[in-house]
């Protein structure tokens, strides 16, 4: 969760390192410190409680002095609350080492038990400063800081990617990294280590990610990587294909606005390359043949959170599509639930960043099982695409807001193209099928556009709830997903209570939720795709509309049958009946934004959460 950097070379280090933090800030922002080896051979360290702005006046108010080589951390707490001391670095070897980390040492009491009991003290309430007294310990035993993470690696248990540099090593940072993400920028004369690319796009296109149990050791003119038993690793270099503007807010009141507004070329970028003549290509599905798809005899899908509900989403494409049976399971739970699985099952995962831990031990599990693994993946050589058999990347660019928005329907598409391919490669739609199919899919960015114009309403809508203590959402097949993200994205930025149901299961408990003026938003699905479907939501509406409920409908433009019943409604283009949800959640996301601002908290780094959860 937390975000991390490394830097050596001639450039401003404290500079690249404020750089990084700060996009790398969504992965946490309870606390930020840096750590710099100066000109004069000192460690000087600053780090402060807070959002990293904080840190930042420091600075400017106190500069550091300059050096080349340092760290930096962004902090998400799990041991010890977001205090000055708990902050990251943490320091050892009197005050020569400084250590940051990202990931939780679960067996830190023993060894905090053991130090204390041969003499060392400790300032923070951090599982981090035990690694960092034990790391202090074995340098002074071997003199370097590569082998002493070698001697140290073996007594921890838990997650880490710990970045470290010593006072006596200028010019050196070196890292390890166990169930963590950790990645390495290549520059000339300078070289970096990050969290994610975010942290050095900047300055660097060329990337090399660091693989499981591996040690990394920097200098300004190289990069040596070895296992943790020593033996050397080679590297494989990748080319970013962000941009750093990319990860900037520009002109934008915030990332999730700009975000939410880029989605119609999120979903472009998707697609790009990938429908030929009406049939989906996928190179990057090289791992799974032919063959095998058509071996498989029940897909799983493993997410989390907004994750689960493009998943949720998809399934009821895929199954349509290619007759496989598809149940999606929330990450966390999946491997706890002794699941069936067998050689032709097929798990599919979702994460935007790659990293989310509860998915990549998922997946690990799935691998263990011997099922075949896909992973669908918003981040380039993140480590849950390379630990599975195939990957299908989204290309929505980088999302840097907490609250996902343009990765969720950029997750929809992508889902889509593999349930098109799948029915392809199983024969269960005819050429025509897809051909149409793929044509409505094309056809997504520009309806995009035009749900994006209904800002006006939703902010209307916004406003006027500013004080609401509690919102519902309702939706029926494909709507009740995104009725659950709905409530979702309100809940996390707006802190404002809201849960999603299926609108049949209203009648068998929820409905006692309704009282008069109770805000409600209803999926209504379009009265030509679905006309069974849309009666029901109908009979819905009236049914909570007769104990008083304010019903906001989102209804497809020219549904008359909505219009009595509705107290508002937000008009969406024509579309087909799997397209439809992706225009849907878009006014869902619009008000989440438009009610936190209001409200005036923070849309982008709401309370409590982080955007890459790295810990289970
Ligand atoms: C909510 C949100 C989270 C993530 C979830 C999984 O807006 O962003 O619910 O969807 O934490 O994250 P990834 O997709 O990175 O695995």
């Amino acid at each position: 969760m937390c975000g991390i950097v490394g830097y050596t070379g001639n450039n401003d280090t404290v500079g690249v390192l404020m750089g990084g933090l700060k996009r790398l800030e969504y992965r946490g922002y309870d606390s930020a410190g840096i750590a710099v080896i100066t000109d004069s051979g000192a460690l000087d360290t600053r780090k402060k409680a807070g959002k990293l702005a904080v840190l930042s006046d420091d600075l400017n108010a106190h500069p550091l002095t300059a050096g080349n080589t340092g760290i930096g951390h962004t902090r998400w707490a799990t041991h010890g609350g977001p205090t000055d001391v708990n902050a990251h670095p943490h320091l050892a070897d009197d005050g020569r080492l400084a250590l940051i980390h990202n990931g939780i040492i679960e067996n830190f009491a023993p060894l905090k038990a053991e130090l204390l009991e041969a003499g060392y003290t400790f300032e923070s309430e951090t599982d981090t400063e035990i690694v960092a007294v034990e790391l202090g310990r074995a340098y002074r035993e071997v003199g370097n800081l590569r082998d002493a993470f070698r001697a140290v690696v073996g007594r921890l248990e838990g997650t880490f990617t710990l970045l470290a540099v010593h006072s006596d090593e200028p010019g050196v940072v070196v890292a390890a990294r166990h169930n963590s993400p950790l990645v390495v920028g290549l520059g000339d004369g300078e070289n970096f280590l990050g969290s994610d690319v975010a942290a050095f796009v900047e300055h660097t296109h060329r990337a090399v990610a660091i693989g499981e149990d591996n040690i990394a050791v920097i200098t300004p003119e190289s990069v040596v990587v070895t296992d943790f038993a020593g033996n050397h690793v080679e590297l494989e270099e990748f080319e970013i294909a962000w941009d750093a503007t990319s990860a900037d807010k520009g002109g934008w009141s915030s990332f999730m606005a700009k975000e939410i507004a880029e989605q119609p070329e999120a979903i472009a970028n998707t697609l790009r390359g990938r429908i030929v003549d009406g049939i989906v290509e996928i190179p990057e599905l090289a791992g799974l043949g032919a063959d095998t798809l058509r071996d498989i005899d029940r897909i799983v899908i493993v997410a989390c959170g907004t994750a689960s509900y493009a998943a949720s989403v998809a399934r009821y494409a895929i199954e349509a599509w290619a007759r496989v049976p598809v149940t999606v399971e929330l990450s966390h739970e999946f491997r706890y639930s002794n699941p069936v699985l067998s050689e032709r099952t097929l798990l599919i995962s979702v994460s935007q960043s790659g990293e989310t831990m509860d998915t990549l031990m998922a997946v690990k599990y799935g691998r263990d099982a011997g099922v075949k693994t896909l992973s669908v993946c918003n981040t380039q050589s993140a480590t849950i695409p390379r630990e599975s058999d195939g990957v299908i990347y989204t290309h929505a660019g980088p999302e840097v807001a907490v609250a996902s928005t343009k990765a969720f329907i950029a997750q929809i598409v992508a889902l889509y193209l593999f349930g098109l391919h799948l029915a392809n490669v199983r024969g269960t739609l005819t050429a025509e099928e897809l051909a149409e199919l793929t044509e409505q899919l094309t056809g997504v960015p520009e309806q995009l556009a035009e749900v994006l114009e209904v800002t006006e309403t939703v902010r209307t809508l916004a406003h006027w709830m500013a004080d609401t203590r509690s919102v519902l959402f309702l939706g029926r097949h494909v709507g009740f997903p995104i009725a659950l993200e709905g409530a979702l994205k309100l809940k996390e930025i707006s802190y404002i209570h809201a849960e999603g149901f299926a609108a049949g299961e209203l009648k068998h408990g929820p409905i006692a939720l309704i009282e008069p003026g109770q805000p409600v938003f209803v999926m209504v699905p379009s009265p030509r795709n679905s006309p069974v479907m849309h009666s029901k939501i109908v009979s819905n509406i009236q049914e909570i509309r007769a104990r008083g409920a304010r019903v906001i409908a989102i209804a497809e433009k020219g549904d008359a049958a909505v219009l009595p019943y509705a107290d508002e409604v937000i008009p969406l283009p024509i579309a087909e009946l799997f397209m439809q949800p992706l225009l849907t959640v878009v006014p869902l996301q619009l008000f989440a934004l438009e009610l936190s601002t209001a409200k005036g908290l923070d849309v982008d780094q709401p309370r409590n959460l982080a955007k890459s959860v790295t810990v289970e």
